[in-house]
Parts: C-alpha cells; structure tokens; sequence
C-alpha cells in the first residue's frame, strides 16, 4: 500500500527514486510523485497514474539534486488525482513528505489546524499530518526531529513517512509505525524504501526500522532514535537477495514469469529440509519448537486473500495427518471480534510480504493473549517475520506480480512439511503414508515442469471463455480451496466476476446461474471425492453450462463430460492443490491478456495491503 523511496548522497537523486518507484509499483500504482531539493529550492512533481507517467511529465524539468523523496500511491484519502498526489508540500513550502499509511484521527488534527488558520490543498490525511509537524515547529521552537517526534505521539493509526526541509540540504527524516522501511546503507549516501528492491542494486547492507523508531539520515550519518528520542544503534543485516529476481528477465510480465519459476521456487523451498531418501524434513523452525507444535490444544491461522486459501487447504492437511484442530479465520475479522485466545494455542500466520496490516495487528493481538505465534512468510525480514516466535520461509523469491502465484505453491510446500513433521513427532501418521508424502512432495517441481509445458493448451481455452461475464469454479475436499483461489485470480486480472464454490453445495444457489452461457471450471483430479465431482459435473451438464476440467492425466470420463479439459499428473490428494492451482493461475494470466488488462498491475489492487 503505498511505496516511498529517499535518498541523500553524491549521486543524482532523481534517477534513484525513478528506478526505486518502478520497482515499488505492485504496492499501488493511483498517481506517483518527487520531491527534490537543491541549494534551498525544493521542486515537487507529481502526477495520476503509473509511474511511466510522472517520468513522462518530467522531460525537460529540473531534476538535479542530491538528495530527494518519492511515492507512488494506493489512494485511501481522497480520490487518485494529481492534488492528492504524494509529495505534500507544507502550508510554508519549506517542507516535503510522504507517507505510507492511515492517519486515523486525521479529521480531529485537521479541524483544530483549521481553527488555526490553515487551509488543505488536498484531501489527504497526509497533508494534515504534514501541516501538524510544521505548526509544532514553528510554534513550539521545536527542531523539526522533535516537532516529528511529538507530532507522531498524538497521531492514531498507520504511518511510514519521509520529510525533507528546504533549509536542512541533506536530511531527510523518517518514522514508521505498521508500515515497512528499510535503509541501504552505502558509502557516503543512503538510501529509504519501502523495501529492498530499490536499493539492492547500490548495496546490500540495510537497516530494518521497526515500529516508533525515527531515523535521521544524512549522506554519512544514520541516527536511529525511539519517539522518546533515546539512541538507537543500527541492526544491519546483510541482503540475500539478487537484482535478476525482481527483473522480468525476458518474460512479458512479472504474473508469468513468476508462474514459469514455480518449478524452481518449490524446489528452492524444499532444498535442504526434505529428504525423501533419508525419509526425513528438517525446519530449524519447527523443529526446535515441535512440542509446543505437537502439543497444540488447537491451531489457528490468520491470513488474508491468496494466504488465506493456503491456510484452507492446510486446515484439511493438518487435521487428517496431525488431528489437531485447526481454525481458519480472516486477519481482518480476527483482530476486531473477541476471539477466545489460550496461552499455549498456536497460531499460524501466512503472508506473501509479511507486512499485511490486518495480520500484522492480529497477530499482535494473539501474541499479548499468550499464543504462540508461527509466520509462514515470503519476504524475508519483514514485520511478520519478525514479531513471530518461530516460522518458516517459503523462498519463493520477490514476488512482483499483484496476483499471487509462486507464493502460494510455496506456502502450501511449507505447510505440508510442517504437518508432516507434526505428524511424524505425533505417531499420528504411519512411516509408510510419511514416506509416500515426503517422496510424493518432492516430486512436484517435476511435475510442475510437465504441467508449464501445457500452456499453449490453457492459453487456447482462455481466448475460446475471455468474453464470458462469469465465472464458476467447483472443487471439493483439498481442491475446494484451490477452486476459491481459481476464482479469486480470474477476478483479480481479469476483471471477469467468478465464485468458487464446494463443488456440492454448488446446488444451494450458485447452480441458479447455469446456463449456455456459464463457464464452469471443475477441479476433478482422481481422488477420494472424484466420483461425486463428477455427478457434480453432469448437473452442469444438464442444465447447458459450459464445462471447464482440470483431470488427472489418463481419465478419460471427466474429459467426455466436459466442453474443454487440462490433464495433469497424477499425484496424492494432499499433495494435489499444489499443481490443480497451476493451470488456473495460467488461465486467468491468458484470460488477462486477452482482455488487454495490465495483468501485473491490475486496477484498483495493491500487492502488499498495509492499511487495514
Ligand atoms: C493482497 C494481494 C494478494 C494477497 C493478499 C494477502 O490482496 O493482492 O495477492 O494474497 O494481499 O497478502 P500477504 O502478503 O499477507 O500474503
């Protein structure tokens, strides 16, 4: 939700924040903006839509600077235009800043600014934080550190914010509370941003600043402070990232270059903790906490969109293998309800960017009550990851494209571990149902492979169904989360309205709009439910829709019941969603596509959601 890039130092600022920005965009893409200062002139431009944008309306202006700041907007306040465009300027115009976040008693300050005197040249809570921090400086004989500082005290809500000062010509100061900041530290200049992939290119030493922490950055200097104005010192952590994984390297878009790296992605996650000849999975994370695991009176997992349908098809998992139960929940209607929370109990967290704000507070929440919280996350030192008592990473790499694709087939590789190292420690699996899993799991890159090499076949389907205005995906049992998810991607890049829906309870409503015209996409792998998928697949057929099948390679009814079928491998039903999702993820791609939609930033969404 929203990206911010600074920096101060010897290079041209500019070009930095450009790229950063560029890279930054799967965090919103509404309107984008910079702010330069050189030799006591601080010139702010910004501009609606993507980034390309802004950059466009830049030729020919003054951008020679060393050091500035720039934002590219997911609009909460206000409707995305050029006025509500981050930079904000202050009522003086002697300061700039951006901010990540929500301002939540923004209404409150800016009544009391406006008694004072001030007026808004925008709608955004921004601008009234910005305009509070300058009248305390001004009035209170504050420096702007501290009018930063006892600003921020009084403020309710969500916020990473980058200042610069006309007067002050190579400062900038930063301040997060629930949303991300990480400085690169380079020589003699440093780097903000939102996340690592601005910066990874200048160094790969950075500073994660936590919750209340304010920095004040200077090309040879970095302060770190807590709002009580005590020293901090640094924590620097080294990157372990490369530029080529947030490239696109030669693929149209990020959505299916990440789609093509799955193979790699999944083996990277299972490389070094499974051994399908020695039998065995090793996870320093669960293995070093396995009892309080293994003794769980119940587990919970949090998560919101894509990870929630992760955790669904673990909730399936990890009750027939380990028979602990296991509750799956929204982040969003877990922090505000009054869940029933033991000491003891375990709650999973699932998140892509581990930075999610709904999951971020719900699992503060369970963390105070005494649970014991486990992050199964991709971005690797993010605020999930950190505030976690253990957890496991899923290594799948940056994951650009707004539609979650890799992270997916990596979380559900993580989970699958994880349960089967419960299972195991439990006695609650028999060695040779273990043995079947851990060989069966390590087969999946390979199958994955195979799967990719149908593409051509799936893209076929999506021109014959891109014009249908909906959508139903049927699955049940392990697939039933998959068919959420096959409907979830086709909505999300293709603007098309899909449902997914238990391939049973289908009869409860949703089978009111079978007709002709209906694309029904089936999940109807060999499994324990295959039978019933497949009555299921012939009341379709009855009433005229249009029959869509994912099968497993070899069956030849599900095929003659269907208008068009996708046949992949056969594997174990627990292992299954892992591939089922993959030809899903490609139709909605091709859907995408066909439609003309900027699949990797589609409209309105934002990949890492920071405001609640
Ligand atoms: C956004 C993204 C989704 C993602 C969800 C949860 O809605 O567009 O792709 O599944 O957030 O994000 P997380 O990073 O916590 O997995």
């Amino acid at each position: 939700m929203c990206g911010i890039v600074g920096y101060t130092g010897h290079r041209q600022a500019y070009p930095v924040i450009l790229k950063g920005l560029k890279r930054l965009e799967y965090r919103g893409y509404d309107s984008s903006g910079v702010a330069l200062l050189k030799d006591g002139v601080l010139n702010i431009y910004k501009k609606k839509g993507k980034v390309a944008e802004l950059e466009e309306s830049m030729i020919g202006k003054n951008i020679d600077a060393h050091i500035g700041i720039g934002h590219t907007r997911w609009a909460t306040h206000g409707e995305p235009s050029d006025r509500n465009a981050h930079p904000h300027s202050s009522a003086s115009g002697k300061l700039a800043m951006i901010h990540n976040g929500i301002i939540e008693n923004y209404a409150q300050i800016k009544q009391e600014l406006i008694n004072k005197g001030y007026s808004f040249s925008s709608d955004t809570d921004t601008e009234v934080l910005l305009n509070f921090i300058e009248d305390i400086h001004k009035n209170n004989g504050s420096t702007l550190e501290e009018a930063v500082r006892i600003a921020l005290k009084r403020v309710i809500g969500a916020y990473c914010i980058l200042l610069i000062e006309q007067d002050n010509p190579d400062t900038i100061i930063a301040a997060r509370k629930g949303s991300p900041l990480v400085i690169g530290i380079g020589k003699g200049e440093h780097f903000l941003a939102s996340d690592a992939s601005p910066i990874i290119e200048y160094t790969k030493e950075v500073v994660y600043v936590n919750d209340y922490e304010l920095a004040i950055v200077k090309p040879d200097e970095l302060i770190l402070k807590n709002l009580g104005n005590e020293k901090i010192t640094p924590y620097i952590t080294k990157l372990d990232m490369e530029l080529a994984a947030i490239e696109k390297g030669g693929y149209d878009h990020f959505m299916i270059k990440e789609i093509f790296e799955q193979p790699s992605t999944i083996h990277d996650c299972l490389r070094g903790r499974l051994d399908a000849k020695e039998g065995q999975i090793r996870m320093s994370g669960i293995d070093h906490n396995i009892e309080q695991l293994a003794n769980a009176s119940r587990i919970m997992i949090v998560a919101c969109g894509t990870s929630w349908h992760a955790g669904l098809v673990a909730e399936y998992i990890i009750e027939e293998l380990c028979r602990i139960p296991v509750e799956v929940e929204y982040a969003s209607e877990f922090r505000y309800r009054n869940p029933i929370i033991h000491k003891g109990d375990v709650i999973i967290a699932i998140s892509q960017s581990g930075e999610t704000a709904d999951t971020l507070v719900a699992l503060e929440k369970a963390k105070e009550n005494g649970a014991f919280i486990f992050g199964v996350v991709n971005a690797v030192g993010s605020s999930i990851a950190r505030i976690s008592h253990a957890g496991a990473y899923t290594h799948a790499g940056p994951e650009i494209g707004v539609a979650s694709t890799k992270a997916f087939t990596g979380q559900l590789a993580v989970l699958m571990m994880m349960a089967l190292n419960i299972a195991k420690h439990k006695g609650t699996i028999t060695m040779d149902r273990y043995q079947t899993l851990v060989s069966e799991l390590e087969a999946v890159p390979e199958k994955v492979s195979e799967i990719l090499k149908g593409t051509e076949q799936i893209k076929a389907i999506a021109e014959k169904y891109k014009d249908a205005s909906d959508f139903l995906f049927l699955g049940r049992g392990y697939n039933f989360p998959v068919a959420l998810e096959g409907a979830l991607k086709l909505k999300e890049i293709s603007y098309i309205h899909a449902e997914g829906y238990p391939a049973a309870e289908m009869k409860h409503g949703p089978i009111a709009l079978v007709d002709e015209t209906l694309p029904v996409v089936f999940i109807a792998t060999k499994d324990l439910y295959h039978e019933k998928v497949v009555s299921n697949m012939q009341e379709i057929k009855a009433r005229k829709g249009k029959i869509i099948s994912i099968v497993t390679q070899g069956d030849t009814h599900s095929p003659s019941l269907s208008n068009d079928y996708f046949a992949i491998p056969l594997a174990d039903e627990l292992i299954a969603p892992i591939l089922t999702v993959i030809p899903l993820q490609l139709l909605s791609y091709y859907v995408g596509i066909a439609k003309g939609i900027d699949v990797d930033k589609p409209r309105n969404l934002a990949k890492s959601v920071t405001v609640e």
